[in-house]
C-alpha cells in the first residue's frame, strides 16, 4: 500500500491504496465480488473470527473492494480508520446506533437535510433517543441543551439546503470540555474542501452517494473516526443490522475519489460565478452561497474552508413560490433531480421533495423557506448553466 504522507491531497486521492493487484498485475483494483471468502483451515476461521488473524469473512462486514474504498477515504479526511455503508443515511444511523441507546440525547443543528431532520425528529425518538435542536451558530443555545444524558453533537456544514456553516473548531472545544463526541455531515464539502476531523470534531459521516461518486450513479455512505469507534460499528452494529455496501459501489466510489480534487475545483469555480450572475439578477430575491461576501458566514468560509467554496447554491425568486416552480419547468440544461454532487447540473425545490415530510413549521426551522430553490451545479461549462437559468428566469 503507498502511503507517502508528503503527498498533496490529489495525488493522495489517486494513488493512496493503489499499488497493482498481487496476483494479476491490474493497476486498478479489482471489484470483489463474493460474498463469503474461504479459510485454509478449520482453525485459521476460529483465529479470524477471533479476530487474532487478519483476513476477510463475508461481504456484509467487510471486502477487499470496499476496504480499498475506507482506507482511502481515512486517508484524505485524515481519520484513523472509517466503515462503509449502504447509503449517507445509514452512515448516521450506524454510528448513531453504536454510540446510543434508549435513554440517550443528542443535540444537533435545526439545518440539517431533510432525512437527517426526520431521523431525529421523528423515528430516533420511537426507540427512546431525544434530539435537542439549536441554533449552530449559537454557542449558547449548544451548551444549554447538553445535559447528563447527551451522548453526541451533530451538524452538517453547510447545511442542506440553507448553506449556513458551522464553526466546528468552537463546537468541538464545547463537545470536548463536556467529553461528549461531534459528528458532522461533511457531505456537502468533501475532504478536499473541509477537513472536519483536522478542526477538532470526533467523527464525519459523508453520503458518498453525492461528490465522492460524481456522476450520480450509485448509494453509499461513510463514517470515519477513531479505530476503537470504527471497529465497534463494524463488529456489532454493521453485523447486527447489516446495511453494508457492494464491492461494485466501492469501486464505482474508488473511481469517484481518483477526480475528486479537479471536480471540486471546477465545481466551486463554476458555482461561483453562478452565484454571483444570481445575485445581480433583477428576478432573484436573495442568494446563499458561501463563496458571496453577502453571506452571513463568508468570514467562517474564508478561515474554514480550503481550495473552494463548494457546488450547492441556494436562492429565492421574486413571486416565492409560484415564481421557483415556473424556473424549474422552464430549464432546459439544468434537470430536477433530489440528489447533488453530480456531474450534470441538478435543481430541485426542496420545501415539496427533500424536506415534504416535515411541518411547515419544521421546514422553517431547518431554513426551507416556501421560496427556496437548490441548484447542484455541475461540470458543465458554466456559460452554459448562467444562459440555461437565463432563459428560464425571464
Ligand atoms: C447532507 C446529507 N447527508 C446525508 C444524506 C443522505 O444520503 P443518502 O441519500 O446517500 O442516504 C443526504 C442526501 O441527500 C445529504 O444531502
Amino acid at each position: 500500500m503507498n502511503k507517502n504522507t508528503n503527498w498533496g491531497f490529489a495525488t493522495r486521492s489517486i494513488h493512496f491504496g493503489q499499488s497493482p493487484d498481487p496476483t494479476t498485475g491490474a493497476i486498478v483494483c479489482p471489484i470483489y465480488q463474493t460474498s463469503g471468502f474461504a479459510f485454509q483451515s478449520a482453525e485459521q476461521a476460529a483465529r479470524v473470527f477471533a479476530s487474532e488473524e487478519e483476513g476477510f469473512i463475508y461481504t456484509r462486514i467487510s471486502n477487499p473492494t470496499v476496504d480499498r474504498f475506507e482506507r482511502k477515504m481515512a486517508a484524505l479526511e485524515e481519520g484513523e480508520a472509517a466503515l462503509a455503508v449502504s447509503s449517507g443515511m445509514a452512515a448516521v444511523t450506524t454510528a448513531i446506533f453504536t454510540i446510543l441507546g434508549a435513554g440517550d440525547e443528542i443535540v444537533a443543528s435545526k439545518t440539517l437535510y431533510g432525512g437527517n431532520y426526520h431521523l431525529f425528529e421523528s423515528t430516533l425518538p420511537k426507540l427512546g433517543i431525544k434530539t435537542r435542536f439549536v441554533e449552530p451558530d449559537n454557542l449558547e443555545d449548544w451548551e444549554k441543551n447538553i445535559n447528563s444524558k447527551t451522548k453526541l453533537l451533530f451538524a452538517e456544514t453547510p447545511g442542506n439546503p440553507k448553506l449556513n456553516l458551522l464553526d466546528i473548531e468552537a463546537i468541538s472545544k464545547l463537545a470536548k470540555s463536556a467529553g461528549i463526541p461531534l459528528m458532522v455531515d461533511n457531505t456537502l464539502n468533501t475532504p478536499y474542501l473541509l477537513k472536519p476531523l483536522s478542526l477538532g470534531a470526533d467523527i464525519v459521516i459523508h453520503s458518498a452517494t453525492k461528490f465522492i461518486c460524481g456522476n450520480g450513479t450509485s448509494i453509499g455512505g461513510i463514517i470515519i473516526g477513531k479505530k476503537e469507534l470504527i471497529d465497534e460499528a463494524r463488529a456489532i452494529t454493521l453485523r447486527d443490522i447489516g446495511p453494508a455496501l457492494s464491492p461494485f459501489n466501492a469501486w464505482l466510489f474508488l473511481l469517484g475519489l481518483e477526480t475528486l480534487a479537479p471536480r471540486m475545483q471546477w465545481h466551486s469555480r463554476s458555482a461561483q460565478k453562478i452565484a454571483e450572475f444570481l445575485e445581480n439578477h433583477p428576478q432573484v430575491s436573495w442568494v446563499s452561497y458561501p463563496g458571496l461576501p453577502s453571506h452571513p458566514d463568508h468570514q467562517l468560509a474564508l478561515k474554514q474552508m480550503k481550495n473552494g467554496f463548494g457546488g450547492m447554491i441556494s436562492f429565492g425568486v421574486k413571486g416565492g413560490l409560484e415564481a421557483g416552480k415556473s424556473l424549474l419547468n422552464r430549464v432546459k440544461l439544468c434537470t430536477i433531480v433530489p440528489n447533488l454532487g453530480d456531474s450534470r447540473s441538478l435543481i430541485i425545490h426542496p420545501a415539496s421533495t427533500t424536506h415534504q415530510l416535515i411541518t411547515p413549521e419544521q421546514r422553517l426551522e431547518t431554513g426551507v423557506t416556501p421560496d427556496l430553490i437548490r441548484l447542484s451545479v455541475g461540470l458543465e461549462d458554466p456559460e452554459d448553466i448562467i444562459a440555461d437559468l437565463v432563459q428560464a428566469l425571464e
